[in-house]
């Protein structure tokens, strides 16, 4: 087969790295990719929002399926425009509908689904201009520290948690008023949850699902969770608290209604379905959906995956995931980010990067970076994932922080507390 798969980052070079191993797969494009999905397959200069491009290579270069990494062009609807266009229309494209991309697209919504289908999550209205007063007396009879969350997508920074209720007001106001541009002309007003995070993907064919290993992420810049937000410093994989029973839990009370209430709602859903839950005291409730895996989750939880990708991806598409089966590596699996000095705020760009070809046992997904004059160079916050096994987490940890010290650039920086807090 030949295969087509969308994204730059860190989880599209995880992803390139576990299809290439597939023995279906014959040839793995990556649309634009970095320099690491390079060493797994070719890229190819059309970026993911290019929709009339990239069925133009599709239908040039005969690709078999295309795999959808980013939430972007889902939520833009990439799945209906290929279905809609005669050449393309037969190529499975692995990623929801833009109907179901909504359950990451808009939050209103997500929370009204979980609402209709019993799904466990926080307690919430939703607000617009029309109903600023309201949204200003719901808060009242919230517990701080109050959960204020732009409707739409705003590159991840569309959540705030503030912590007294003149704060909240005020934040609210502003949010309405057009902080996020549209993306927060409705605000999603909720109930804060106690409790230690963790992600569970699946995939589905919009019927029947298989449950990949979970994860955690580690999201803030400094160590013990502090300091901004990031889009990721690390993940591990298995979480501890995520036993036996409680993934038990996540399925019968989260992840089937979800995909029967998919389902049942007509949505169209054939890929990821990435729930971010939280543990509260031994309950799982979801905190949001992503229509695609995390980053930099997809960096640890690839390696755990010992069934063929590209063979899952077929019953995907084909409706048949109740045929199949997958297996989990019994081996714990981490991931160490790398990142700019200076990330998530200003950093610079172009460091040359040395001893990649030091690393031993390791791998290194490669993030934020691009090949210039022939060197591999610092090109984004995030730079590479530096992804271990190790009988346990501690030592996938240690055999990360070892390999993470050998690769060189400047003002390289990493987080030394990953999944010290499990
Ligand atoms: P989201 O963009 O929905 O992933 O939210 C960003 C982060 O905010 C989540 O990963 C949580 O750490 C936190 N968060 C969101 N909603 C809640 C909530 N209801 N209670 C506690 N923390 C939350
Ligand atoms: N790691 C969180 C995300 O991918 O949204």
């Amino acid at each position: 087969m030949k295969i087509l798969l969308l994204g730059n980052g860190g989880r599209e070079h995880a992803l390139a790295w576990k299809i290439a191993q597939s023995p279906k797969c014959e040839k793995l494009y990556i649309a634009p990719g970095n320099a690491g999905t390079a060493s797994v397959g070719e890229n190819v200069a059309i970026s993911v929002n290019e929709f009339d491009k990239l069925k133009d290579f599709v239908a040039q270069n005969h690709v078999d399926m295309v795999v959808v990494g980013p939430e972007g062009p889902l939520v833009k609807g990439i799945y209906d425009d290929f279905k809609a266009d005669g050449r393309t229309a037969a190529v499975p494209v692995i990623g929801p509908s833009r109907e179901g991309a909504v359950l990451e697209g808009s939050k209103d919504f997500a929370k009204g689904f979980m609402k209709r289908h019993g799904i466990p999550t926080a307690r919430y209205e939703t607000f617009d201009g029309t109903t600023v007063d309201e949204g200003l007396r719901f808060l009242g009879t919230l517990q701080p520290p109050y959960v204020l969350k732009a409707d739409g997508l705003a590159a991840g920074k569309g959540v705030l948690i503030v912590p007294t209720l003149e704060e909240a007001r005020q934040e609210l106001r502003l949010m309405l008023g057009g902080m996020f541009g549209n993306a927060s002309a409705k605000v999603v007003v909720e109930e804060f949850l106690s409790g230690t995070e963790c992600s569970v993907f699946v995939l589905t064919d919009g019927e029947h699902y298989q449950i990949l290993p979970e994860a955690k992420d580690y999201k803030r810049i400094g160590e013990h969770d502090t300091g901004l937000n990031t889009g990721g410093m690390g993940s591990v994989s298995p979480v501890p608290f995520a036993t036996k029973e409680w993934m038990q839990k996540v399925e019968d009370r989260i992840i089937r209604p979800t995909v029967d209430g998919l389902h049942a709602e007509g949505i169209d859903y054939k890929g990821f379905i990435f729930f971010g839950l939280i543990n509260v005291n031994g309950d799982p409730m979801v905190i949001e959906y992503n229509c695609r895996m995390g980053d930099p989750e997809t960096e640890s939880v690839m390696l755990r995956l010992k069934t063929d990708l590209v063979d899952l991806f077929e019953h995907v598409a084909q409706g048949t995931l109740d045929l199949c089966s997958v297996e989990f590596d019994p081996r714990a699996a981490v991931s160490v980010m790398l990142v700019s000095g200076g990330y998530p705020e200003a950093y610079k760009k172009g460091y040359p990067i040395e001893g990649l070809n030091e690393v031993e046992g390791s791998i290194v997904f490669h993030a934020g970076t691009a090949l210039k004059d022939g060197r591999v160079v610092t090109n984004g916050g995030r730079v590479l994932a530096v992804s271990s096994y190790g009988s346990d987490k501690e030592e996938a940890l240690r055999k990360s922080f070892d390999e993470a010290r050998k690769i060189r650039f400047t003002d390289k920086y990493f987080r030394r507390d990953i999944g010290q807090d499990l």
